[in-house]
């Protein structure tokens, strides 16, 4: 563990709501995106999914998670073996080793998101603990929306208000609900087929004591101050966010714990799987009415939907993690400072040379990731897709 004190001292602007550079702390692209994940290596046992999350060498080896030609990761839904009755398929949920701290910035670029029917991609954060370390919920949809939902899952206590500044819709207010509290992307190609053939876009999470906001932006609007090579992010040109939960209805620093990101595609199950949603959004053959089974009856078993299957892939440039004091948390528990430059150098160090640098980050012990990382947050779909749905539903 390499630890740099001289970064944060002089990084640490005093309080996490005057901050408003934050320095890089990790970063996830290139041949080292896999490094410092977590693979749960487990069926769909929180929401409920027709899949089974492989391990890394498993997803290595059947091409699951790699990293393609252009640099990018591929983190995929198995689409060419054959399922039989009663099997599900595989895919791939993973985890950071690292912990984000309030006082953290977190951006994903992306060119593609998975989506189809039956297909349900998640990229989310979570505390070590669920619902208690909380849960936020950056891009997550079902089948065929075309546009990203935004949630926040807590214990009771913390809302979403409409007197906050976002340019979304707002939904459910209550982040304990078992849609969690919701707001959706109102901007155009945020998700699906729109959000691939504008060539992708990013989103940036800020995660603060002051609240938590998440911004989207089609490729073309992305700020000139987000890209593969900042060292350093600055919030305040970043213009309204698109969902804003903001302290005043939501302690952060009390339902959030320092966060964990996940990134996993399950498919049906507690949401997209709902026979109700499923037949709102997708076309029902073989049947006079849906049923329980028939997303995988139609997009899973055999086959599968190989149309829906084609397009169930993250592409994802980078995921960078930026920290007002210039710190991650490790599993192991440490606090441990990084040096921004030293993460950058490491990214173009081990780069493919392309525009999307690789990196291995600098610090964190990884050390005791396997248990932290099994401790799965449950998703709280069951009872309540219905209402997450039906929120979905209107912003069709
Ligand atoms: C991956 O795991 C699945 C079970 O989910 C198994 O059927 C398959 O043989 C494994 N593939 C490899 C290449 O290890
Ligand atoms: C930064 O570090 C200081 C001193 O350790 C701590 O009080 C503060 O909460 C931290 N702020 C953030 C945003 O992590
Ligand atoms: C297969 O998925 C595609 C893309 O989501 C969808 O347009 C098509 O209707 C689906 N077919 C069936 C039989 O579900
Ligand atoms: C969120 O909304 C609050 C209340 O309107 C506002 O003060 C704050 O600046 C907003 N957050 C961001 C990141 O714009
Ligand atoms: C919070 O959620 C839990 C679990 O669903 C539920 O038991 C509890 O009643 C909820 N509290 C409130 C105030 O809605
Ligand atoms: C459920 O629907 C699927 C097609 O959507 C169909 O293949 C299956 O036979 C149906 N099952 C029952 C029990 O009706
Ligand atoms: C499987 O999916 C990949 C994208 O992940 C696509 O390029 C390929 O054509 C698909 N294979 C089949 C047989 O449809
Ligand atoms: C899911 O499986 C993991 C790993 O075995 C376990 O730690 C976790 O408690 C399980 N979650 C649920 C909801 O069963």
């Amino acid at each position: 563990m390499r630890a740099v004190a001289l970064a944060a001292a002089a990084l640490y602007s005093g309080s996490a709501l005057a901050a408003t550079s934050y320095s890089l702390v990790k970063e996830y692209s290139g041949q080292d995106f896999f490094n410092d994940w977590v693979f749960y290596n487990q069926y769909d046992n929180t929401t409920n999914g027709d899949i089974v999350y492989v391990s890394q060498q498993n997803a290595t080896a059947q091409k699951l998670a790699y990293v393609n030609d252009n640099g990018a990761a591929i983190i995929k839904v198995d689409n060419t073996s054959f399922v039989p009755w009663n099997q599900k398929r595989d895919s791939v949920r993973i985890t950071t080793a690292d912990y984000f701290e309030l006082g953290s910035v977190l951006i994903m670029d992306a060119s593609h998101i998975p989506y189809g029917c039956g297909i349900w991609p998640s990229f989310w954060t979570k505390g070590e603990q669920w619902p208690s370390g909380g849960e936020i919920d950056i891009v997550e949809a079902i089948n065929s929306m075309t546009a990203n939902q935004y949630a926040l899952h807590s214990n009771e206590g913390c809302s979403a208000s409409s007197s906050a500044t976002f340019s979304g819709s707002i939904g459910a207010t209550d982040c304990n609900a078992t849609s969690g509290c919701l707001f959706g992307e109102t901007k155009d190609n945020s998700y699906g087929p729109g959000f691939a053939a504008a060539g992708g876009g990013v989103y940036a999470t800020l995660l603060d004591d002051s609240g938590i906001s998440i911004w989207f932006w089609s490729r073309s609007d992305v700020p000139s101050s987000i890209s593969s090579t900042a060292t350093t992010v600055d919030i305040s040109d970043w213009g309204t966010p698109s969902a804003n939960y903001t302290s005043a209805d939501c302690d952060i620093a009390e339902y959030f714990a320092p966060q964990q990101i996940v990134l996993d595609i399950t498919m049906c199950g507690d949401w997209a799987g709902v026979a109700s949603i499923y037949e709102s959004m997708c076309p029902i053959t073989g049947a006079t009415q849906a049923n329980a089974s028939s997303c995988y009856m139609q997009d899973v078993y055999n086959n599968g939907n190989q149309t829906a299957l084609a397009t169930a892939y993250f592409e994802i440039n980078y995921i960078k993690a930026f920290n007002a004091n210039g710190t991650v948390l490790s599993a192991s528990g440490s606090t441990t400072s990084v040096n921004p430059t030293s993460v950058a150098a490491s990214a173009s160090a081990s780069g493919s040379g392309s525009s999307s640098a690789t990196s291995t980050g600098t610090s964190a012990s990884s050390s005791g990731a396997g248990a932290v990382g099994a401790v799965g947050a449950v998703k709280a779909w069951a009872l309540a897709a219905g209402v997450g749905a039906l929120f979905a539903w209107t912003l069709m």
